[in-house]
């Protein structure tokens, strides 16, 4: 047996032939071939609308592909809806967690499979006992009476996962398993993947996250625009080559492009234009003071839990303070108030953008003018031209994969949802822009167009400050780096200061 599999004679357990899929105006997937036999880990990769999540939904019976079969261990099979597929043994889990937060995390993961009694009703003592075993079989630990909504997002992923296995599956897919993860939760899920791994279970995984795919994945399977154009074995493929592939670009322009596409911005001489003072919030953050000129780009680094995204949190007026204050060119800015930050010129995009964002049932346009509209409008008329200038500039600039701007935001990919978020905030003309995490879910390619615009931007004269778990992208992207540890500035590093050994070192507690 083992045999068969290292030589890879293993029958297929999953074939798709010849997929075609179309959305009114767009072909999604055209005449895409996949193989994936037992105890593979496949890496499904591609810039963002490549058609991934669609391939996941064709084969998982979310969507009906107009042409081209599936295959289940050598056999034609049809998955009318997702439960067909569930059935077969073939298991997903979305880009966004998609279980019931009002129920109880052992009834998530038996839902429409509960144990019961001899007169059929649900034997909840047996239920939340193969629950818990279930779960420890993972390492995980909860209270599985407890509504899933109440727990972390990391936790809900693992419950998906829990689910997902425990209905006899022999394939798992993932599509962007970790975008929502913080750095223990991504080891757990790494750990139970590995647990899938030893008993054969086959595995496709999307992500945008290169050192994920090298670490979880043996095999790679490549779309662009659709179109599978490349398959093969990943670990002996240099990462240029699959993103060259990915973007359908040269590997000399891709190696041109470096890393990020950030040049770190100067360190301007003018006026602050924010000045923060002593923000203080118990057991968040406790006095921070800090302050901007415009053109600068400020990274805000430090692990998980140091008062990152607190501290943007109390720039923005999100969070209420105990003690501090922002000004604005010299002026107050009423704090703990969200219409106040923005009437003087702070904006941010937050870290949960799905949850804090997008509205699924307004067009693309609207989604972007949103929250410009105020600025949009004179005397209460909106004017039509102005929107169309600004929703065209950004649809441009971030290159946001759209038929007309009056898609409907919900037709997007993920990370063209993602742009879509960031089109709005930028379309407010703020005076700082705070960014927590501004490149997450969205592909190497059009992270590099992300990072530029916000060096255009700071050249323009805006200030921004940049929170992200990337180190890279930290260091390259700023000028300054304030480095927060348990809720305070531990150091500042700047000038030639600003690199990744030195930042890395302050992280971990050491001087540098
Ligand atoms: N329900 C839908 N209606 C119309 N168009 C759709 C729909 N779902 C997907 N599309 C389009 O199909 C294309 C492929 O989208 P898909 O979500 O598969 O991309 P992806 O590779 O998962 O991208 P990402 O990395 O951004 O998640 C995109 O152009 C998208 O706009
Ligand atoms: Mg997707």
């Amino acid at each position: 047996m083992s045999d068969a599999r290292t030589s890879g004679l293993e029958a297929p357990v999953l074939e798709a032939r010849g997929v075609t899929k179309r959305f009114a105006g767009v072909t999604a997937l055209s005449g895409v071939d996949l193989v994936l036999r037992a105890g593979e880990s496949m890496a499904l990769m591609g810039e963002n609308g490549a058609g991934k999540s669609t391939l996941i939904k064709v084969l998982t019976g979310v969507h009906q592909p107009e042409e081209g079969q599936l295959l289940l261990a050598g056999s034609p099979a049809t998955f009318a809806r997702p439960l067909d597929a569930q059935k077969a043994g073939v298991s997903t889990i979305y880009q966004e967690v998609n279980l019931v937060p009002l129920m109880s995390v052992a009834q998530n993961i038996y839902l429409g499979r509960e144990p019961r009694g001899r007169v059929g009703l649900i034997d909840f003592r047996r239920m939340y006992a193969d629950a818990r075993a279930l779960l420890a079989e993972y390492g995980i630990q909860v209270d599985v009476r407890r509504p899933l909504r109440t727990l972390a997002l990391g936790v809900q992923q693992m419950v998906a996962l829990a689910r997902a296995v425990s209905i006899n599956a022999n394939v798992v897919i993932m599509d962007e398993p970790t975008s929502s993860l913080e750095a223990r939760e991504v080891e757990t899920l790494f750990r139970v993947i590995g647990l899938l791994r030893e008993r054969g279970i086959a595995i496709i995984y999307v992500s945008h996250r290169m050192d994920e795919i090298y670490r979880v994945c043996d095999t790679v399977t490549v779309l662009r625009d659709g179109r599978v154009v490349h398959v093969g074995s990943l670990g002996d493929l240099p990462r240029v080559e699959l993103v060259s592939m990915m973007l359908g670009r040269s590997v000399e322009k891709v190696e041109r492009g470096g890393v990020t596409a950030f040049r770190a911005a100067n360190e301007s001489d003018a006026p602050p234009v924010l000045v923060a003072t002593d923000l203080s919030r118990k057991h968040q953050i406790d006095g921070i003071s800090l302050s901007i000129r415009p053109g600068e780009v400020v990274g805000l680094g430090g692990l998980l839990g140091s008062g990152r995204s607190e501290t943007l949190k109390g720039l923005s007026g999100v969070m209420q303070l105990d003690r501090g204050g922002v000004t604005i060119d010299g002026k107050n800015v009423r704090s703990g108030s969200v219409p106040a930050a923005i009437r003087a010129g702070i904006v941010m995009l937050p870290e949960d953008r799905k949850a804090e964002g997008i509205v699924p049932n307004l067009s693309v346009r609207d989604n972007i003018v949103l929250a410009a509209l105020p600025k949009l409008s004179r005397a209460g008329f909106t004017s039509r031209r102005k929107q169309d200038a600004v929703v065209d500039v950004f649809i441009k600039r971030l290159h946001i994969k759209v038929s007309s701007p009056d898609q409907l935001v919900s037709e997007l990919s993920g990370g063209n949802q993602q742009k879509v978020m960031i089109a709005r905030w930028l379309a407010m003309t703020p005076k700082v822009l705070l960014l927590d995490e501004p490149t997450r879910g969205i592909d190497v390619g059009a992270k590099a167009e992300v990072q530029s615009l916000i060096d255009e931007l700071a050249h323009e004269g805006l200030a921004i400050v940049l929170v992200s778990s990337e180190v890279e992208e930290v260091v390259e992207g700023s000028a300054r780096v304030i480095v927060l540890r348990d809720g305070s500035i531990e150091t500042e590093l700047r000038g030639d200061q600003v690199d990744e050994g030195a930042l890395l070192a302050a992280l971990a507690g050491g001087a540098s």
